[in-house]
C-alpha cells in the first residue's frame, strides 16, 4: 500500500530530484500535492519550478499550492549563489502551461491531512519549514493525525552550511523549525551529516544522463549545474545531494541509519541561530523527539535515484 504524501518544497535542483523520484515510486510514494515555500529562492520561482517539474513527470494532476514567501520573522534567506537565478538552472525547461492551484500551501496541508484517515498522510519537508508550521499552529489537530514529517534540514557533527553551525533549511526559519520538531509528530530528520555522503560524481551524474529519457536528461542538467558552488566549496569529487535522501529513506529505509535522539532549535542567539542541537550521546533527559538519520549507503542511494528516475518519461 503506497504512503500518501505531501511534498512541502523550495525547488532547488535536489528538491526536483526528490519529487521526480517519488514521481517515479508509485507503488510507494501516492503524491497527494506539492506545497511550495520560499527558500532557495522566491516564491514565484519554487512555484514556477514546482509546476515544471509535474509537468516534465507527465504528471500535470499534482496539485501545486503557493505557500508563504518568507519566513516567520525574519528576513528571506535565499541561495542563487548555489542553484542559480530560477533555482532550477541547468536544464532549459519549458515554461510551465499550468497554474498552481488557488489553495494556499498551508490550508491545502491542514485540508488533506483532515480528509484522509488519521495516521495516513505524512508530509515531506524539503525547503524551510514556514508552511509545516504555520499549518500546525493554525490547525493544531493535524499533528495527531499526521502519519510522520520526514525532512532534510538540520546538521550535527557535520556542522553547517549557511553558517558555521546551521544549515540552510533550518537558518531560514528556525522559529518555524522549533514549532516542528515540538510539535509531537514522529519526525525523521535527514541532516548534512547523511546528505554530505550522498555525492553526485561524474559517473553518478553521467548515469541520468545515460538513461536516455528527458527527466534523465534534466535531473543531469539540474546536477551538473548545482554541482558548481559545492565542488568549490568542499573540494569533493561530487557534490552532496541533499532532498532525495527523503524520498530514498521512505522507500528504502534499509539504506540508512540513525537513532532516535532529542534535537533543540536554536532561536536565541544571532550566532547558532538555526543550529540543531542535538543530544547524540543521550546526556540529557530531554524528550527523544527526531529519528537522526547519520550514515546512508551512497552507492545504494544513486542506484535507487536512477531506477525511479528512468520509469519517468
Ligand atoms: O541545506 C540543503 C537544503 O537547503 C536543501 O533542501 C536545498 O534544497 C536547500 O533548500
Ligand atoms: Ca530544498
Amino acid at each position: 500500500m503506497a504512503r500518501k504524501a505531501i511534498f512541502d518544497t523550495d525547488p532547488g535542483q535536489d528538491d526536483a530530484v526528490a519529487i521526480l523520484s517519488a514521481l517515479g515510486s508509485p507503488e510507494e510514494i501516492e503524491v497527494l500535492g506539492i506545497s511550495v515555500v520560499a527558500g532557495n529562492v522566491p516564491l514565484h520561482h519554487t512555484v514556477a519550478n514546482a509546476l515544471k517539474l509535474v509537468e516534465l513527470a507527465g504528471r500535470p494532476d499534482i496539485p501545486v499550492h503557493a505557500g508563504a514567501d518568507r519566513p516567520f520573522m525574519r528576513r528571506l534567506k535565499t541561495a542563487e549563489h548555489v542553484h542559480g537565478e530560477t533555482g532550477l538552472n541547468g536544464p532549459d525547461l519549458p515554461a510551465p502551461t499550468i497554474a498552481a492551484a488557488p489553495r494556499h500551501g498551508v490550508d491545502f496541508i491542514i485540508e488533506t491531512v483532515r480528509a484522509h484517515e488519521a495516521g495516513t498522510v505524512s508530509i515531506l519537508a524539503l525547503g524551510p519549514l514556514t508552511n509545516v508550521a504555520l499549518a500546525i499552529l493554525k490547525a493544531p489537530d493535524i499533528a495527531a493525525r499526521l502519519e510522520a514529517i520526514v525532512l532534510m534540514g538540520g546538521a550535527y557533527f557535520e556542522v553547517g552550511n549557511i553558517t558555521p553551525t546551521a544549515e540552510f533549511n533550518i537558518y531560514v526559519d528556525p522559529e518555524a523549525a522549533k514549532i516542528v520538531f515540538a510539535a509531537g509528530v514522529p519526525l525523521t530528520m535527514l541532516p548534512l551529516d547523511v546528505t554530505h555522503q550522498m555525492r553526485a560524481t561524474e559517473a553518478r551524474i553521467e548515469a541520468f544522463r545515460a538513461i536516455g529519457n528527458r527527466s534523465g536528461d534534466a535531473v543531469a542538467a539540474m546536477l551538473s549545474f548545482s554541482q558548481g558552488f559545492d565542488l568549490q566549496k568542499y573540494g569533493w569529487e561530487g557534490a552532496p545531494l541533499h532532498d532525495p535522501c527523503v524520498t530514498a529513506f521512505l522507500v528504502r529505509p534499509e539504506l540508512f541509519e540513525g537513532r532516535l535522539i532529542n534535537v533543540e532549535i536554536e532561536t536565541a542567539s544571532e550566532l547558532t541561530r538555526g543550529m540543531t542541537v542535538a543530544d547524540y550521546w543521550g546526556v540529557t533527559d530531554r524528550p527523544k523527539n527526531a529519528f537522526f538519520v547519520r550514515s546512508g549507503d551512497a552507492e545504494g542511494f544513486y542506484a535507487f535515484l536512477a531506477e525511479r528516475i528512468a520509469r519517468l518519461p
